[in-house]
């Protein structure tokens, strides 16, 4: 998963109000929903599931906080930045309720998680604090603030994944979409609040993403990014009937072969894959379908073993080097990208270099960069002192940016001279007279509106120039 910093690529989801007025799919309360979503893109996932439970529920959207019955945050624990954004936000809708006492307002997502009741002494103008398991409680929960009680769903499972949910998408292009394969994380990487924020590893039935994937290819989508935390390990075993033979798990690697399956013309990514679990058997699969787009992302972490160790990454250097020429080999079009922390407990000046050299060994496409920020109730926060000082953690992470600009850069003019086959998304965001979509690679095309062609149409495009983010290019069919 990706949540969004200091990356060299533009993004710009770090928070969103989410779009579209839509009505309920039942009878109508006249009640009105606003809804936004911080960090990565499970929660934005998560959203659409909650959006879709309160339609059912009577409730319409809203674009404006300012004019809604309930004012849902889905927050973020990753770093304490993210949890301040969400502070400071909620101060912001302090006004409007000041304005329209009778406005509810919901934290849902990791913080919620994190903070459980907790969050209804700090924050006073908090209502309901729901974790990312209990959304369907959600009715029932605002029910109870209706009665005048504030009121706290922080239970995690070991079973939900809303498989039957069929979220109702939220800020869409209609063209692009994700879809939740797995829930939680086994993990345990010392630095990481997500197995305590999203709870136990579950994979959801694979009959219902081939479904959802082919409800949006109906509906004239033509591209699904398959989300989990470490999508390498989904695992989906049906539950035996009685009289039935056991059917045999399906893994990640056959997961993606049926999904490609829905049709050639729906472009299939994925996110995240973990260095440890990544299979061949992956690799080929993204090989033998010429849909499924040859972009990973592989988080490395840092580039010492020593560090990653202490990280508990469970695989060290060698090991990351090994999957990356694995990738080379088995897909030598493919773009990678990573993750980087930097500063992480007793990182060394020479460790951090070989974080710099690993950089150079992948060239990356795109990184994600962070400085490390100690997380209360992580091993690490309960194990090793965090003790490189702030300027440097903040030194490190800039030489790394630097870095990463330059391959950026590197990879970008690599596409110049050569067409791409690019799925158009919309308008640039820059101007109406341009569209932009991304190639195969994931790497951002912009060129010129071409009225033959529209959204969610396959264009070849000559990319002429670039800069480290994006290729500027012009139609050649
Ligand atoms: N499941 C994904 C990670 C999700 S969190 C994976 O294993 O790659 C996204 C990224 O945030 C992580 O890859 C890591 O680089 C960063 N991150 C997580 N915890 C952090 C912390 N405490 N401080 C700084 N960065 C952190
Ligand atoms: Fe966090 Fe590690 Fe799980 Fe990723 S794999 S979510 S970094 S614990
Ligand atoms: Fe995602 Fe942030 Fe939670 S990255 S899983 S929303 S802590």
């Amino acid at each position: 998963m990706i949540e969004l910093q200091h990356t060299t690529k533009t993004h710009d989801e770090s928070r969103q109000g989410e779009a579209l007025d839509m009505l309920p799919t039942g009878k109508s309360t006249g009640r009105k929903l606003y809804i936004e979503s911080y960090g990565c893109q499970m929660n934005f996932s998560d959203s659409e599931i909650v959006a879709s439970i309160l339609l059912d529920n009577g409730f319409e959207t809203t674009r404006d906080y300012r004019d809604a019955d309930v004012v849902f945050i889905n927050t973020c624990s990753i770093r304490e930045n993210a949890e301040q954004r969400v502070r400071n936000r909620l101060k912001e809708f302090e006004s409007a309720k000041a304005k329209n006492p009778g406005m509810i307002v919901g934290v849902l997502g990791c913080m919620a998680e994190r903070l459980k009741s907790k969050f209804l002494e700090e924050e006073k103008l908090v209502d309901v604090v729901v974790g990312p398991d209990a959304y369907r409680d959600l009715p029932n929960l605002i029910d109870k603030v209706d009665d005048g009680t504030k009121a706290v769903n922080v239970l995690l499972s070991r079973e939900e994944t809303y498989a039957d949910i069929s979220p109702v998408r939220l800020n869409s292009n209609g063209i692009t979409a994700f879809i939740s394969i797995m829930r939680g994380c086994d993990n345990m990487c010392s630095f990481c609040v997500v197995p305590f924020t999203r709870g136990r590893e579950r994979s959801r039935d694979y009959q219902s993403i081939v479904q959802e994937a082919q409800d949006l290819f109906n509906a004239g989508y033509r591209e699904v990014t398959l989300l989990g935390q470490n999508v390498d390990s989904y695992k989906y075993t049906k539950p035996v009937a009685e009289g039935e033979e056991p059917a045999p798990a399906v893994n990640f690697a056959q997961l993606l072969a049926m999904v490609a399956e829905v049709s050639p013309e729906l472009r299939v990514r994925f996110s995240t894959s973990h260095p440890k679990d990544i299979t061949d058997e992956v690799l080929y699969t993204m090989g033998r379908y010429e849909n499924i787009c040859k972009y990973i992302h592989l988080p490395v972490q840092s580039g010492n073993s020593r560090v990653l160790d202490l990280m508990n990454r469970t695989y060290d250097r060698e090991w990351y080097m090994g999957r990356v020429d694995a990738i080379r080999r088995i897909i030598p079009e493919c773009a990678i990208s990573t993750d980087v922390i930097t500063g992480f407990c007793t990182e060394t000046e020479e460790e951090h270099e070989e974080t710099l050299s690993m950089m150079d060994y992948v060239k990356y496409d795109f990184a994600y960069m962070f400085a490390y920020s100690e997380r209360p109730g992580t091993l690490a926060a309960k194990r090793y002192a965090d003790d490189v000082p702030e300027e440097v953690k903040k030194r490190r992470l800039t030489e790394i940016v630097n870095k990463q600009q330059e391959h950026s850069l590197y990879r970008a003019q690599n596409f110049i001279g050569k067409v791409q086959k690019v799925l158009i998304e919309g308008f640039s965001k820059r101007s109406d007279e341009d569209y932009c979509g991304r190639n195969d690679q994931n790497t951002m095309v912009v060129f010129p509106v071409d009225t033959r062609f529209k959204p969610g149409q396959y264009v070849n495009v000559l990319a002429e120039r670039c800069t480290s983010a994006t290729l500027i290019g012009k139609i050649v069919d």
